[in-house]
């Protein structure tokens, strides 16, 4: 069989430079079992499981196709259900219908982001907080800049990460090659410092016994857990970061649901500019986790130990990896940080916010512990002793509703659910009604 290298197993392997093997095409035919010569990339290898929420969607369609009449409800991944506001439609609208027109046609933009759009949100979210639009880059979201991140930071870094937290900070470290692999007793990975965020230490973690790392994520408000941190808190964070040498990425795509005055970035505090990037989205502030928009902000001040501008080399990624986010959509964004795009945001806040407050009020009357669901569209719901997935198992079971198991977003995790209040208010009470009946007795 020349050009088809057969393995030991008897697997069928394509052979040559580039070159399809001769009888390949057959051998595929007959055998499903044929594979390339191309070695599989090891760091995918050490992921644990498949990304936590395609998992829960998972054994939602399972439950659905065991139970067909079965009306689910999910409160499960954090995904928006509220419209999107008509100040802002109207601007996606008028950008798409402009692209059938000569005046209003426009291909590439510039990969960092329209400058107007730049300058907006660098006044809106940052005013008077010393950052300028160039140090603003505007993306298709926050997940993929966080991947891209650790495209800048490369695989020689070391990572910490609050425990339990959003999945994608382990994850795309695990697939950088940044992590070694995963310790099947304790569900983490080595390499990786995790910060026990638990409810005996307030969910902030305790920084005396966190071990100097390069990169520490830090999501705030936290995602699963709603915990959001003080300005006392924040300032000892970047305090550790700078007496460490370390570079905080700073994940505030929450920010804006924080109503107790705690800083809603964190270069609201002392010396951040020199040692964190944030990052943020439009996803749960306007409803666009389909339409795609977030930015993030790196300081012109942040350095790398060799005196390069961490900026400059950010910008070398997202004009690498990145065309520029969608131009219809960009006029989306600045829609939405016009005054009236901005009131119609909050208005969806507050819709998730009165949500919270029923999911809340429904738990701690029937004597669980709750956390969360105050600066934070996430309900943190305690069960203790009990593990997460079983949990979760349990309410899909007896009431056809999705959560999230505490411990997908880590260790840390087990034993709680996460209640996204990201649901439609008529479904929200529907839930409360089915939780009350099962567990209210
Ligand atoms: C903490 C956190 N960061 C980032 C994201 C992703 O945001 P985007 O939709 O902008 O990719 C999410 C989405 O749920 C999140 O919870």
């Amino acid at each position: 069989m020349k050009g088809v290298r057969v393995q030991a197993r008897g697997r069928a392997v394509v052979g040559g430079k580039g070159r399809v093997a001769r009888g390949a095409t057959r051998l595929s035919a007959l055998s499903s079992e044929t594979t390339t010569g191309v070695k599989r990339n090891p760091n995918l290898a050490k992921l644990g499981a498949g990304y936590l929420f395609p998992e829960i969607g998972r054994r939602r369609r399972e439950h659905q196709e065991k139970n067909p009449d079965a009306k689910i409800i999910s409160l499960g991944i954090g995904d928006t259900t509220e419209p999107i506001p008509k100040v802002i439609t109207d601007a996606l609208q008028g950008a798409a219908a402009g692209l059938n027109t000569k005046e209003g046609y426009s291909g590439y933009g510039a990969e960092q982001g329209m400058g107007g759009l730049r300058e907006k949100l660098a006044d809106r979210f940052y005013g008077g907080l010393g950052i300028g639009s160039d140090e603003v880059f505007v993306s298709d979201g926050s997940k993929c800049d966080i991947s891209r991140m650790l495209m800048l930071f490369g695989a020689d870094t070391s990572i910490a990460v609050q425990d339990p937290a959003y999945p994608a900070y382990v994850d795309s470290s695990v697939i950088m090659g940044a992590t070694g692999t995963l310790n099947e007793e304790t569900s983490q990975y080595k390499n990786i410092v995790y910060m026990d965020c638990l409810k005996e230490n307030g969910f902030f973690p305790d920084l005396s016994k966190v071990g100097k790392t390069d990169l520490i994520f830090f999501c705030n408000p936290n995602n699963p857990t709603g915990a959001c941190a003080s300005r006392e808190q924040l300032q000892a964070l970047v305090d550790f970061a700078k007496r460490n040498g370390s570079i905080i990425v700073y994940d505030a795509a929450y920010a804006i649901y924080i109503e107790d005055g705690s800083p809603k970035s964190i270069y609201e505090i002392e010396g951040a500019d020199e040692c964190c990037i944030e990052t943020c989205s439009f996803s749960k502030y306007a409803g666009f986790t389909g339409v795609r928009l977030g930015w993030t902000v790196v300081p012109n001040k942040l350095k790398f130990s060799d005196g390069t501008p961490v900026n400059r080399d950010w910008n070398r990624i997202m004009t690498t990896c990145f065309n520029g986010a969608s131009n219809i959509v960009q006029a989306g964004g600045l829609a939405c940080v016009t005054d009236d795009g901005f009131d119609a945001m909050m208005g969806l806040v507050t819709y998730y916010k009165e949500n919270c407050k029923l999911i809340r009020e429904c738990f701690t009357e029937m004597g669980f512990e709750v956390y969360g669901g105050v600066n934070a569209p996430y309900v943190w719901v305690g069960f203790e002793g009990r593990p997460s997935w079983d949990v979760f198992a349990e309410i899909l079971e007896k009431c056809d509703l999705v959560t999230t198991p505490g411990s997908g977003f880590g260790p840390s995790g087990e034993g709680f659910v996460r209640v996204s209040a990201f649901g439609n208010r008529a479904d929200v009470e529907e839930a409360i009604m089915r939780l009350k009946d099962v567990y209210g007795k």
